[in-house]
């Protein structure tokens, strides 16, 4: 949905970056510019930046950057529409009247109604009709107090219990199947409760909002866990299972396991950094989302081959993200459910000290793939440890792997040592060629650090940025730049942004990046942000005019290049014909 660019300004101008940013992270004034840790990314020192007057946030770690609108999408998961809606909520605005049947206001309801859902079974399980489940929680040992944080709540069995509580505080059918909890009966349109007989698990989003349920049969029944199905409000690709809880643990870490009852019993016994994925492999969704909080993860899956393969396919994901993955592994137990009942926390805690950094789980898996007792084995197994130790960052860790490698397969420890110097060496020389490579090509070095955008023509791009910061600094310039299309600009996105502006400047409104974000991606913001945020902004008539020219005479040149292949295909194609016609 487009919002009118006056109702954007004035929502731009009640919520000044620095307040809004100010709310979550604490920001310390050096000179113009504000300074912060990063909240998108894990650091120990600020690389966080907000510059008030320009009303932008940069990070000059992960290079996350834009205005106000950006910031709220980013550090919410919003997208832009619910971004604006966040902020006029915040600034006490009214939203304008299109918005009315909007996603974020059905969101709202679906919020409201599963907040109300659990509720509902929560106070069953409390009730006389609830002992089933009371009766279940105790069996698997589960304190009053677990069910207190998790909110944990009996469906009775059944078609209709929720439906009926649900429809005295005011719900609709709709509202309850569009919520997942209630299932449409083949005819005459009757609805029936989607869990019954079960043990609840409502699921909360980092904001705190209920979006689903995990519901457990009590006893042996199928299917063992019932899930809410994929909502409005509902992605389990992108959810974790007690990350609201364990995002405030002090611990450092998160650990990753795969089940509710595992997560739960892993927070009773003190780990309260323990989240599970929701009946589904880890996505690139979770390792981001695991990224923001932590940069320490400790990975418990289930021993068996189902769990230790999830494991291998987690790992690079997970490093991927930059946080560190260790693997822990349970002997005597299938879980860390029934291992902490059966071995208690300090056991666990041994075991969690213990856990293994993912090198040499890898190592131990590749060991595992060959049998060390045959000597062509063997050395292929000792060509792949060396392959992997010799791409460790740094040298104690080498070391100490190459000595493991050598142990394993029972060979001089300065044999290998000298072959993983050797792959190493040659890795080196690899990777210094492609950067030799890489820093001839004039382009990329003039290029500002952020990926994605590649210039065609460096002369006029570098017009193209200097205009759009001096129109950022000094709006009036613009008057000086009518002339110029964005059409002439060798970069489309550079064009769009100064049409954009232009846009906003004509209509007498703030030009501010902020008031971009709807028709411009995350990324294009990132991208105009970091070139507004440079200072070398020349604000004078003649820069002006420099960059008009610079820009103007660079298109030309480029259509008249355009039009010279024009006549010289022509040509070409004439002479063809000729020797065709003979
Ligand atoms: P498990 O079968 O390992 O269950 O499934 P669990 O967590 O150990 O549960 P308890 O201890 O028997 O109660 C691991 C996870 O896989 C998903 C659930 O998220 C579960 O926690 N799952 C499993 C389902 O979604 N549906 C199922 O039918 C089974
Ligand atoms: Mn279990």
């Amino acid at each position: 949905m487009a919002f009118s660019p006056v109702f954007l300004d004035e929502l731009i101008d009640r919520n000044p970056i620095e307040d809004v940013v100010g709310q979550s992270v604490s920001l310390t004034r050096r000179g113009a510019n504000l300074f912060g840790l990063c909240p998108f990314h894990s650091e120990k020192t600020p690389s966080f930046s907000v510059a008030p007057e320009k009303g932008i946030f940069y990070c000059f770690g992960c290079h996350k950057g834009g205005g106000v609108i950006n910031f709220i999408m980013e550090q919410e998961s919003l997208d832009f529409p619910d971004a604006v809606r966040y902020l006029a909520k915040r600034a006490g605005m009214d939203m304008p009247e299109d918005s009315q049947n909007s996603t974020y206001l059905r969101q709202e309801r679906l919020w409201r109604l599963s907040k109300d859902a659990a509720r509902y079974f929560h106070t069953c399980f409390k009730a006389e009709i609830g002992k089933p489940g009371r009766d279940y929680v105790n069996q698997r040992g589960l304190s009053p107090q677990t069910v207190a944080r998790f909110g944990i709540g009996y469906a009775p069995d059944s078609w209709s219990g929720l439906i009926d509580a649900m429809g005295k505080l005011g719900y609709e059918k709709l509202d309850l199947i569009d919520a997942g909890l209630a299932i449409k009966g083949q005819k005459d349109g009757s609805i029936y409760d989607r869990f019954r007989g079960r043990l609840m698990f409502p699921i909360i989003d980092i904001r705190g909002n209920v979006i689903g349920f995990g519901g457990r049969v009590l006893g042996d029944g199928t299917p063992k866990y019932l899930n809410s199905p994929e909502t409005l409000i509902f992605n389990k690709r992108k959810n974790l299972f007690a990350l609201n809880v364990a995002r405030k643990s002090k611990r450092g870490m998160l650990i990753l396991c795969e089940g509710y009852m595992d997560a739960i019993t892993l927070h009773q016994y003190g780990f309260d950094c323990a989240v599970a994925s929701l009946g589904t492999s880890l996505t690139d969704e979770h390792a981001n989302l695991i990224a923001k909080y932590t940069d320490q993860v400790v990975l418990i899956y289930d021993g068996d081959e189902a769990g230790q393969n999830a494991t291998r396919r987690a790992i690079p994901m997970l490093e991927r993200t930059g946080v560190r993955v260790k693997v822990l592994r349970m002997e005597g137990a299938k879980d860390p459910d029934e291992f902490l009942k059966k071995f208690g926390a300090d056991r666990f805690q041994l075991l969690l000290e213990k856990s293994e950094s993912h090198v040499e789980y890898r190592l131990d898996a590749l060991r595992r793939k060959y049998d060390l007792s045959i000597d062509e084995q063997k050395i292929s197994f000792t060509k792949d440890a060396i392959g992997l130790v010799s791409g460790l960052g740094t040298a104690v860790e080498r070391e100490i792997y190459a000595g493991r490698v050598a142990e394993t397969v029972g060979v001089a420890e300065q044999a290998v040592r000298f072959e993983v110097d050797k792959a190493r060496k040659r890795r080196l020389a690899a990777a210094k060629k492609k950067q030799t490579q890489q820093a001839m090509d004039p382009a990329k070095l003039l290029q500002p650090a952020i990926k994605g955008e590649h210039y065609a023509n460096l002369r006029s791009a570098m017009a193209e940025e200097g205009l759009l910061r001096m129109a950022l600094t000094e709006s009036a310039m613009l008057s000086r730049a009518s002339a110029l299309q964005s059409s002439q600009f060798s970069s489309p996105l550079l064009g769009r942004a100064f049409d954009a502006l232009r846009q906003l400047y004509q209509s007498g409104l703030g030009v501010t990046l902020a008031a971009l974000g709807g028709s411009f991606s995350p990324e294009e913001m990132r991208h105009l942000t970091a070139i507004a945020r440079r200072e070398d902004v020349r604000v004078s008539d003649e820069a002006t005019d420099d960059y008009v020219r610079i820009i103007t005479e660079e298109s030309e040149k480029a259509s008249a290049h355009t039009e010279q292949d024009i006549l010289a295909l022509r040509d070409r194609f004439q002479k063809t014909k000729g020797y065709g016609g003979k």
